[in-house]
């Protein structure tokens, strides 16, 4: 039987690592942290993500600015607010939260927020960073799964490292996380002709394709790693992972549970990323 790995804990742990830092950084250096959040229409979802961010801040000891806009909004209105944003030199850190409306260019939106200020790691200079292991911030879902492995004590070095799905956001930048890390890794996604297979092979399986329940117990190596990213609302209103959790523990070492897995751990890492911008631009990192 898996031993769960407690998102909520390791969460909590990154969060104080970053409120003690902050508090440092004000009483020695006066130096205040903060983040700008916007919020574009009135989508359920990112209303209740947008709250959790704002919590967390006050949580951290950081200043939040949240810029809620019309549903209505037109893009260059918003690209207007992000290069506000980008000279105001309170906002150490700026996050639009996706998706945004149908008739504004998301790409265009993400290339207007300045990579020093990009603590989400969207903008494509902080994706090449990446690549090249030369990185300031770490798309924050992905360095949370890392840290989640990390808190299990497995050593990654010459693991075989499964990771299914292949977004921008989750899929693609966790790879690479994994290969700097000494992994071996294969990315699988929704074409991927023996899926079950490979996933047999995988000691580490990080599973982000968004689909309930895709990943069963048989798909496991004994004794794997599996981190789950997924969290899907079934029609009876319960969330689930894309693991399904019953028979998929019986195998694994470590797993994650949905909800208290990587949920929690995707806005400790955007804190930590916005202490990390806060410091590069007073230019003490
Ligand atoms: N929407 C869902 N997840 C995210 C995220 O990590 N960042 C932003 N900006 N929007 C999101």
């Amino acid at each position: 039987m898996a031993q769960l790995i407690d998102g909520k804990a390791v969460s909590a742990a990154v969060k104080a690592e970053v409120a003690e830092e902050t508090a440092k950084l004000r009483d020695e250096k006066g130096l205040k942290v903060g983040l700008a959040v916007v919020i574009v229409g009135s989508d359920p979802a990112s209303r209740v993500y947008v709250n959790n961010k704002k919590k967390a801040c006050e949580a951290v000891g950081f200043q939040s600015y949240e810029y809620a806009l019309d549903e209505s909004t037109t893009q260059e209105q918003l690209l207007d607010l992000v290069n506000v944003l980008n000279r105001d030199d309170r906002v150490n850190g700026i996050l639009v939260q996706l998706p945004l409306p149908k008739h504004i260019d998301e790409k265009a939106v993400i290339n207007a927020i300045s990579p020093d200020k990009d603590v989400d790691a969207f903008h494509p200079i902080n994706v090449g960073k990446i690549m090249i292991g030369e990185y300031s911030f770490l798309p924050c879902t992905p360095a949370g799964v890392m840290r989640l492995i990390e808190s299990t004590g497995t050593d990654i070095t010459g693991k075989q490292c499964v990771v299914i799905g292949r977004s921008n956001i989750v899929g693609k930048p966790q790879a690479m996380l994994l290969l700097q890390k000494n992994g071996t890794v294969t990315i699988c996604h929704s074409k991927t002709k023996n899926l079950k297979e490979i996933c047999l092979g995988a000691d580490i399986l990080v599973v982000a394709i968004g689909r309930a329940n895709f990943v069963t117990g048989d798909m496991i190596k004994e004794g794997a790693v599996v981190i789950d990213v997924g969290m899907n609302r079934l029609e009876n209103g319960k969330l689930c992972g894309d693991v399904e959790f019953e028979s998929a523990e019986k195998k694994a070492s470590f797993i994650t549970p949905v909800p208290g897995g990587v949920g929690p751990m995707t806005i400790a890492m955007l804190m930590k990323n916005t202490l990390t911008a806060a410091k590069q631009q007073a230019g003490i990192e």
